[in-house]
């Protein structure tokens, strides 16, 4: 099959790029190739392209920057998503676009999660964006999979584990707090960019949630990376109130893979294998970018 990735450069983009390549013919555009809110570009490049699927990884993902930087946050997460969308149904391609745990308002009591038929009720100007993404690839093209994902990491692009790692190099000794008090399943791009694989595969559809198993805090996900890294370090657990943020965050985050799982498909392992398994794959890579390999 022919498949188009966008925001082939950031974190799940690369990793979709890798894996997808394997076993289909990858058209790989970055923001600069492809530009997904600039319709004449996204209508040029169907036309002579005709993919048979798109994976959407472009988004505008800086969560706290969407507070600010509304304008740009709606072109590309809903604009830009709905170009896409319209596209597809116009060429016949199947669309897979990726939204976020950022669309659930966290209420609920922990250990509860969040299924795909939940509510939902996003707390911050980036959940909006990225909800209304959702409805306009509905409403656009029936031929759709919605992939949800939460706390998302990888070696590329820019994620909450590789900055830990480079200020707990810079300064081993120095306190760095972080918040103890949200709860969310962190998920190797990598994993996720096998999961979409097999959903291409089965001709999935509809929403499914794709996060990987367990949870945890981003103090005990970090304790856990850097540990693992046989990184020293001096984290502090603060709590949300300690740690004032623009955009307001979902206590509970947690995505149930109930869709994955009914249909036997789910592929996503615990998240402490899935970061035992970067560090084996990635953690030279990791410190060469500090010098220190
Ligand atoms: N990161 C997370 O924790 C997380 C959690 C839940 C869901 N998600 C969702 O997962 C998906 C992938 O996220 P990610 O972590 O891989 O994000 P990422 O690393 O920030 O990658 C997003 C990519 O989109 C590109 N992009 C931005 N504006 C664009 C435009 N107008 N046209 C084309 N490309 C554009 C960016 O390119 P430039 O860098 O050149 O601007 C970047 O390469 C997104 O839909 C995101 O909302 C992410």
């Amino acid at each position: 099959m022919k498949i188009l990735v966008t925001g082939s450069t950031g974190q799940l983009g690369s990793d979709c790029k890798q894996v997808l390549q394997r076993s289909h013919d990858v058209v790989a555009r970055n923001s600069k190739d492809l530009d997904i809110a600039n319709q004449l570009e996204v209508t040029e490049f169907f036309r002579e392209n005709r993919p048979d699927v798109v994976v959407n990884c472009a988004a505008y993902t800086k969560v706290d920057a969407c507070e600010s930087e509304r304008d740009l946050a709606w072109r590309v997460n809903v604009d830009g998503t709905q170009a896409l969308a319209l596209r597809a149904s116009e060429y016949g391609s199947k669309l897979i676009h990726i939204s976020t745990d950022y669309v659930f308002d966290g209420r609920k009591k922990l250990p509860e999660t969040y299924v795909e038929d939940d509510e939902v009720c996003p707390l911050s100007y980036y959940g909006q964006t990225k909800l209304e993404g959702e409805l306009v690839v509905r409403r656009a093209n029936r031929n759709h999979i919605i992939v949800r994902t939460s706390w998302v990491y990888g070696l590329h692009g820019y994620n909450f584990l590789r900055t830990i790692l480079r200020l707990v190099l810079q300064d081993p000794k120095r306190e760095l707090t972080v918040v103890n008090d949200q709860f969310g399943s962190p998920t190797w791009s990598y994993h996720l960019a096998l999961q979409i694989n097999r959903l291409i595969e089965m001709d999935g559809q509809g929403v499914f949630h794709a996060t990987s198993e367990g949870h945890c805090t981003w103090y005990e996900l970090a304790t856990y990376f850097l540990d693992k890294m046989a990184v020293r370090h001096n984290l502090i657990p603060c709590s949300t109130d300690d740690y004032p943020t623009p955009a307001v965050r979902p206590r509970n985050s947690i995505l149930e893979n109930r869709r994955l799982k009914e249909q036997g498909c789910n592929l996503m392992p615990h998240w402490q294998a899935g970061i035992d398994q970067f560090i084996e794959r990635d953690k030279d890579n990791l410190l060469k970018e500090w010098g220190l390999r």
